[in-house]
């Protein structure tokens, strides 16, 4: 027996992706696929999704449906495809009304209606297509009112009479806060005093929230994060909440997706190396410096960042940091990235002040994400929190050294190098402030200068091994704890 999985989320990479939400949905929704599990995954038809080429078709029962949000009617019907290289069929929400605008998130004042017709829409479409999940998996509080929904507007259907409800937590800072004024847009009738009361009365709605208290499991990106978020430093006024489901909180860090991520196959470059074969690492160095019109010899520390550009990931300790470096060492600065418009605007001024050190492409570029990761030496996230991240993984694949904060999934993948041992796979610190970035840069550059280490160091990196394989296979053992074997 294998487990159907009705799997909701916001984003789905290549489609729809601002982070490694999607890369993250996709793969695992895949693992399961390939496991021979039954999952459906149903995405918004963002028009960023319907501008792009890949064939999709009408599914014939599933036109022009209604839903009542608040009053308020909206038609939606749903179309089905392959993602790109996949053999996983998915399932687009296609509602102009709420989807066809030019980002995947906006700012309007419909934004959660957007995603709780998303929600809704996956139970209504799984009971015209007769489909009865053992597993509802949701994801981030765009989908967080799954289980609070399967509990009481789907509870009269059978269909979902053994479903358990599974909701991962990928990134707590955001949760989905809307006005009290807009609780009938949920549509739970009489049910609506199972909303969170002193938020309601207070005039909010928190939809994060609600999947933490109605989930049969919550799960999180990686096991330190799962410990931080229950503190108040790290829980964002969730903490409390967390702290009474238990053990029904578990953290299982994030695999990579090997297939879209390796140095030996990446399609993004020209050239190809590997762990056996690491010679072409410095190749591909070299034709990305000359690419950039930078100078970046062998005994140049190239480092990259590949994010958004937001509080979370530490940007503002670059300028605070990164200026007496690129004026004192041999180091070049390449970044990709979009975000606030004031961290931004500090990674541009660096490339002003150091236009022959520092690359900025402001903007969002996957081919770029690829190069930086392969080119650089080290690659920099300093983030404030991280619930796991993914770009650390791709660079220990890559060979390239990840300086990071000890703090959520980064502390569990990237551990600290030792001299005296070989021991280790980063440069790692634990104080979020501008002396203990300092202090990793510098280890970096003694290390890189003493290149038996630096070999040693990058060789440990390149045998890590963050799979689907091992990874996905502890949301199978988690699925199996809540309906049984499969
Ligand atoms: P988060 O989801 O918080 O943004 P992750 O490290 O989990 O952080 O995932 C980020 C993903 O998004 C990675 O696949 C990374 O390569 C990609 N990414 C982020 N910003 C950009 C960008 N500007 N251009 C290309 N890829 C990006
Ligand atoms: C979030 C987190 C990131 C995590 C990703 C996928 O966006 O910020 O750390 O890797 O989700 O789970």
């Amino acid at each position: 027996m294998s487990y159907r999985v009705l799997f909701v989320t916001a984003e789905y990479a290549p489609l729809a992706k601002t982070g490694g939400l999607a890369d993250v949905s996709a793969a695992l929704s895949r693992y399961l696929h390939a496991r021979g599990d039954d999952v459906r995954v149903f995405i918004p038809l963002y028009r960023r999704i319907a501008e792009q080429p890949f064939e999709r078709r009408p599914v014939e029962f599933l036109q022009n449906l209604g839903l009542s949000l608040g009053g308020q009617e909206y038609r939606y019907s749903v179309l089905s495809g392959r993602a790109p290289g996949s053999s996983l069929e998915l399932y687009f929400i296609d509602c102009p009304a709420l989807y066809d605008r030019p980002g995947i998130y906006t700012t309007e004042p419909d934004e959660h209606r957007r995603f709780v017709l998303l929600t809704r829409a996956a139970f209504e479409c799984s009971q015209r297509m007769g489909f009865a999940p053992h597993i509802l998996h949701c994801n981030d509080w765009h989908t967080a009112f799954g289980p609070l929904l399967l509990r009481t507007l789907y509870a009269w259907d059978r269909l979902f009479s053994a479903t358990k409800s599974v909701l991962t937590i990928h990134n707590i800072g955001y949760q989905g806060i809307f006005s009290a004024l807009e609780a009938n847009a949920l549509g739970l009738g009489e049910a609506s005093w199972l909303l969170h009361q002193e938020d309601l009365a207070a005039g909010r709605i928190n939809s994060l929230l609600h999947g933490i208290l109605y989930a049969d499991l919550v799960t999180t990106v990686s096991p330190t994060y799962a410990r931080e978020i229950c503190t108040p430093e790290y829980g964002v006024g969730l903490d409390g909440f967390l702290r009474v489901r238990g053990d029904r909180l578990v953290g299982i860090l994030n695999g990579v997706d090997y297939e879209e991520w390796n140095p030996a196959t990446d399609r993004h470059l020209p050239l190809h190396y590997s762990r056996d074969n690491p010679a072409g690492k410095a190749a591909v160095k070299q034709a990305f410096a000359e690419r950039l019109r930078i100078a970046a010899g062998t005994d140049t520390l190239f480092v990259g960042l590949v994010s958004r550009l937001v509080a979370q990931k530490g940007i503002e300790l670059l300028p605070m940091v990164l200026p007496s470096l690129l004026r004192a060492r041999s180091i070049v600065f390449v970044a990709v990235g979009n975000g606030e418009p004031r961290f931004e605007e500090s990674v541009a001024a660096l490339q002003r002040a150091f236009p022959e050190r520092v690359v900025y492409h402001r903007g969002y570029s996957e081919e770029l994400a690829h190069w930086i990761e392969a080119a650089s030496d080290a690659f920099l996230m300093p983030s404030l929190y991280e619930p796991c991240g993914l770009n650390q993984m791709y660079s220990l694949k890559y060979g390239t050294v990840p300086i990071v904060r000890r703090t959520g999934g980064l502390a569990d993948s990237v551990s600290a190098y030792s001299p005296s041992t070989g021991q280790g796979t980063g440069i790692v610190f634990d104080h979020f402030d501008a002396p203990a970035l300092r202090w990793a840069l510098d280890a970096t550059l003694a290390l890189f200068a003493r290149k038996d280490h630096w070999q040693r160091l990058v060789a440990n990196g390149m045998a890590e091994d963050f799979s689907w394989t091992r990874q996905g296979a502890l949301y199978i053992d988690q699925y199996r704890r809540l309906v049984g074997p499969d």
